[in-house]
């Protein structure tokens, strides 16, 4: 797929001078749970971040508290969070909770669940951290531009009894839009990119900085917790000799296994969690290479050892993760739902009724549809109504030419299979990334009552329709 711009991290990267070991991959980490009772404050504001390395200077974004990825908020499962949201922006924003099972007035959603917190204004976030993971926050307003200018951060829920391993690294993924002076590129939201993979940009970074090289430890096992915060990109991360194996999707634990043709595939907003094991003598390096889009390969950032030695042998440490409290559908009983999805170029919009009122919202600026419908904003009826406690398959079906992370709000779901083929795993997503044409067969249990979002996490592509509203509706009875 070659639709896009290729990246050329050459245009900030061109002294060629070794960069020394990122400081900042350990983002300031967060004790949340504190006896005081007063909750975190996350600021969103306009600020400086530099992205580049030195001698190259700062770059324009919008952030929390100062810094991208924002704050680590860190607590562990069953702990309370409470987080003051704050608005130094010049436009409304929400903070949601991505892949959290919040209650519905936490959400985030502006308008559906929240007015959005005015400029100057506040909102006060509380809820139970009842999963176990990695997740993440991000404005849900305008969040093409709001995500795209930097805000967001890692949310990580430290399980009660964790794997054992020597260091838990999170790598917060972005791909940015530069301009030759190292300014965002202020096109958001332009038609091109919604019609086609989103707005993909130049420079990826890795917690906010395009990273060079990053130290590691000949016999040390690291849990590396990947999050794709970019607005389009999809990353498929090759360790080269790395033998990485994956425990964890969207938070939840997962049968640990080596990734599908050993690349780690990531599309935006989801998550991996991985056990790697540093097998390498001192003195060696790795390349991490982003070998998604044919063609358009990359070195994200080399992976050097020092000079001393952790260990001799791969520990046999467990790397199975306590599993989270989540309803297993029950699949005898559980409704069947179709759910098309159309829209941009080269798809195949021609299919099916209702292609005539898909042209009539493609004249009004609508490019993606779930079920015929292209969303005009948060606030539509709903496509389903679930009775709450009821289990449900979502049969979806991509008739598009493109990829699109698919994301419910308020549950986790199981991914049954994919083109009629059984999922080997036992994945729980959030997020779940659908290749152009696929079929991706989901189910879960509509346990958490409320009015939830349903839409592809690229974010042009949500902003142009692909978004709809699913109901768990706790008055109906089941029958
Ligand atoms: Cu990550 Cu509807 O959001
Ligand atoms: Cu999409």
């Amino acid at each position: 797929m070659i639709l896009h711009r290729p990246i050329s991290r050459r245009h900030v990267l061109r002294t060629g001078a070794a960069f020394t070991a990122l400081s900042a991959l350990s983002p300031a980490r967060m004790a949340m749970a504190d006896s005081t009772g007063d909750p975190f404050v996350l600021r969103a504001a306009s600020g400086q971040a530099a992205l580049r390395p030195s001698p190259y200077g700062p770059t324009n974004v919008w952030s929390y508290n100062g810094s991208v990825p924002g704050p680590e908020i860190r607590v562990r499962q069953g702990d309370r969070l409470l987080v003051l949201a704050q608005n130094g922006l010049d436009e409304g924003t929400t903070i949601h909770w991505h892949g959290i099972r919040t209650p519905n007035a936490m959400d985030g959603v502006p308008f559906l669940t929240q007015d959005p917190i005015p400029v100057n204004g506040d909102f006060l976030y509380e809820f139970d951290a009842l999963d176990a993971g990695t997740f993440w926050y991000h404005p849900h307003q305008r969040s093409s531009e709001q995500v795209g200018r930097g805000l967001y951060g890692p949310l990580i829920v430290e399980e009660v009894d964790p794997i054992r391993v020597d260091r838990d690294l999170t790598w917060m993924l972005d791909d940015w839009r530069m301009t030759r002076a190292g300014q965002l590129s202020d096109d958001f939201g332009n038609r091109h990119d919604a019609m086609h993979g989103g707005r993909i940009g130049n420079s990826v970074t890795i917690n906010g900085e395009i990273p060079e090289r990053i130290s590691v430890q000949s016999g040390e096992r690291i849990r590396l917790r990947l999050i794709n915060a970019a607005n389009a990109r999809i990353f498929g991360l090759d360790f080269g000799d790395f033998e990485p194996v994956v425990v964890a999707l969207d938070g939840q634990t997962v049968t640990p296994h080596a990734p599908d043709g050993g690349v780690v595939v990531i599309g935006p907003a989801m998550r991996v969690d991985l056990v790697i094991d540093m097998t390498g003598k001192p003195g060696e390096a790795v390349t991490v290479t982003d070998v998604f889009y044919e063609g358009l390969e990359y070195r994200l950032v080399d992976l050097v050892y020092g000079p001393d030695r952790l260990r001799d042998s791969v520990p046999d440490w467990s790397m199975d993760l306590p599993p989270n409290p989540l309803a297993e559908p029950d699949m005898a009983s559980a409704a069947r739902h179709q759910i098309v999805f159309n829209g941009g170029m080269m798809g195949q919009m021609m299919m099916g009724s209702g292609m005539g009122s898909m042209m009539d919202q493609m004249r009004e600026g609508n490019m993606w549809f779930i079920n015929g419908e292209a969303a005009t904003g948060h606030m539509m009826d709903p496509l389903l109504v679930l009775p709450q406690g009821t289990s449900h398959v979502f049969e979806m079906d991509n008739r598009t030419a493109w990829h699109h992370p698919i994301h419910f709000h308020g549950h986790s779901f199981r991914v049954i299979a994919r083109n009629g083929q059984p999922t080997r795993y036992r994945e729980w997503q959030d997020t779940v990334l659908m290749a152009p044409e696929e079929r991706v067969e989901i189910a879960f249990v509509a346990d958490n009552p409320g009015d939830w979002m349903f839409h592809c996490h690229i974010l042009e592509h949500q902003a142009a329709g692909m978004m709809g509203v699913i109901r768990v509706d706790p008055g109906t009875t089941k029958t």
